[in-house]
């Protein structure tokens, strides 16, 4: 597949978002996943040398946040100040997330660009007054259908229930105003048709094809019984839709309406990253609402499954929410940002448990890569005296190690920036790993370091050299992903400053075989993934 993104130095940048997280509580592993992937897919995009934009944000109006701040006695902006800067920033800040700007639905910058958007629909006659009566959740902050709903039991015997929140909905009945969705289903689907991969995966396009056909109906997009949210700009006594304002974030924080140059250096974005909760949303509603208002639609809409925790998908409302910071302050944050992506293929459901954590941890970071890195170290300090030798004597075994190299680029390349898939991205990459582990195992240098004639001494140079100009490509290819522990295996290769900053270093050039210098002073640094036991607080 060819990658959607336009991102490079000159023209628009390679553009991705996360979902703006409701601040009714503090971000938990499911947020923290869908946030880790889109740092991980821009941090592999800056390392192509493309210029990127990533933003992330928070939603804060509606009635969920409304709610949640009412139950605490404040107001809900001070909920949410308290929150964003307390819990949301300081988390991603720990988790390594290098996102270029934060959004939040009440700044300003975004409230007014949403009262003009919203005017511009309404002027173009695309909104109308209307009435409408249906089962409402606030979970969600949206209409259900009917036929969605499931019956409930025990305490909820008798009641409606979400199918995804699993509490009663509510029935409401509002004059609100309207817009006309129901008009777009064609020419949506005649863009699905024509852009394969606008959804993905093929499962989640599946799903929003059939919806589509069955036949939309049009979207309130006004709320009166409450006032938490933008005020309708022609109709004070109603507040914007919490969605429709949340989805304009992907548009206000770029500069829409504000900065014409921002705006188009920017958006559309080329990756929306939703968790599948939220897919009809991004694919259908957010769409329209572009087409309606003539702008262009974004490349991908890039949907995760659900981390499930016990059978159920994680989250505070079921009490099988998990902290991020339980998990890094045990297996530290690389270990942490790595396993998410690493366990789960990217699109599907998958459980989180920390047993499998726990035994990946020890047997791919510690044992596979750590290992090899400390092994490598060692002997070119114990033969060489820490000084990296040159290859004289490739062979056969070396060259293998070469090609290798230079598949392994191109497949992670093509997977992780191109297809988001990083599990099979990671999964190459540590076949690589495992492959120089036993081309040392059958090279045995060891044994060749007995033999002090210049052809044993060339050999032994050569077989370290080519574990340790191994380890330099790996260090780049796993910076994205663990950007901590690359840094250290880099300056403990000697690579900085004889090969430049790893920050610098290119995808492409990674797999050009020979670029860390003969002659560099390899350190054995501290291991870069301590056993657990013998990890503090362990
Ligand atoms: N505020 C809306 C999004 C508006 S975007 C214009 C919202 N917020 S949320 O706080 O509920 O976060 C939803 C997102 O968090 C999901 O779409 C997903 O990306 C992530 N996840 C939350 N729980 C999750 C799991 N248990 N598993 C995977 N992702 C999860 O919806």
């Amino acid at each position: 597949m060819a990658a959607s993104g336009s991102g490079n130095q000159s023209g628009k940048a390679f553009y991705v978002t996360t979902p703006i997280y409701y601040v009714n509580d503090a971000p938990h592993l499911g947020h923290a996943y869908t946030t880790v992937a889109g740092d991980v897919l821009t941090r592999w995009h800056r390392q192509r040398g493309e210029r990127v934009w990533f933003l992330t944000g928070t939603d804060e109006h509606g009635q969920k946040v409304l709610r949640t701040a009412e139950a605490k006695g404040v107001s809900p902006q001070e909920w949410c100040d308290k929150l964003v800067e307390e819990a949301w920033k300081p988390l991603w800040r720990h988790l390594e997330i290098a996102n270029d700007d934060f959004i939040r639905t009440t700044e300003k910058r975004h409230t007014d660009r949403v009262r003009e958007f919203v005017q511009d629909l309404y002027d173009k006659g695309e909104i109308y007054q209307g009435g409408y009566e249906g089962p409402y959740c606030v979970g969600c902050e949206e209409y259900k259908l009917p036929g969605e709903l499931i019956a409930g039991e025990g305490e909820h015997a008798g009641e409606q229930l979400c199918p995804i929140h699993k509490r009663p909905v509510e029935i409401l009945k509002e004059e609100n105003y309207f817009f006309k969705l129901s008009e777009y289903g064609d020419r949506l689907l005649a863009h699905y048709e024509a852009n394969p991969d606008f959804i993905q995966p093929e499962s989640a396009r599946n799903e929003v094809v059939n919806f589509v056909r069955q036949g939309l109906q049009d979207l309130s997009i006004s709320r009166s019984t409450f006032d938490w949210g933008v005020p309708v700009p022609w109709d004070g006594r109603h507040v914007i839709y919490v969605w429709v304002d949340a989805l304009l974030n992907y548009a206000t924080a770029v500069g829409y309406n504000q900065n014409q140059d921002t705006f188009e250096g920017s958006f559309p974005a080329d990756v929306h990253l939703i968790g599948k909760d939220i897919l009809r949303f991004h694919a259908v509603i957010w769409p329209a609402l572009l087409m309606a208002n003539g702008l262009r639609l974004p490349g991908r809409i890039v949907a995760n499954g659900w981390l499930l925790v016990g059978g159920e998908k994680m989250s505070k409302s079921n009490l099988t929410g998990i902290s991020p910071r339980d998990i890094t302050s045990h297996f530290g944050v690389d270990a942490f940002r790595w396993y998410l992506l690493r366990a789960i293929a990217y699109g599907q459901d998958g459980s989180f448990s920390w047993e499998d954590l726990a035994a990946r941890y020890t047997s791919e970071l510690a044992n596979d890569y750590g290992n090899l890195a400390s092994r490598v170290a060692a002997m070119v300090g114990k033969y060489f005296d820490g000084v990296l030798p040159e290859a004289t004597a490739d062979g056969e075994a070396e060259r293998a190690v070469h090609d290798s190299l230079a598949k392994t680029v191109a497949e992670a390349d093509r997977k992780i920036g191109d297809d988001v898939e990083f599990q099979a991205g990671i999964q190459t990459i540590f076949d690589f790993v495992k492959q120089v582990n036993g081309y040392i195992s059958e090279q045995e240098p060891w044994k060749v370091a007995k033999d002090d004639s210049p052809e044993g001494r060339a050999r032994l140079a050569t077989i370290l050299y080519t574990a340790a100009e191994s380890l330099r490509a790996v260090a780049v290819l796993l910076n994205p992903f663990m950007p901590e522990s690359s840094q250290r295996l880099w300056e403990s290769l000697g690579a900085e400053p004889a090969l430049g900053a790893l920050a610098g270093q290119r995808v492409q050039d990674a797999g050009e075989w020979g670029r860390l210098p003969a002659g560099s002073t390899i350190t054995k640094g501290a291991v870069l993934f301590p056993r657990l036991e013998d990890k503090p607080g362990a």
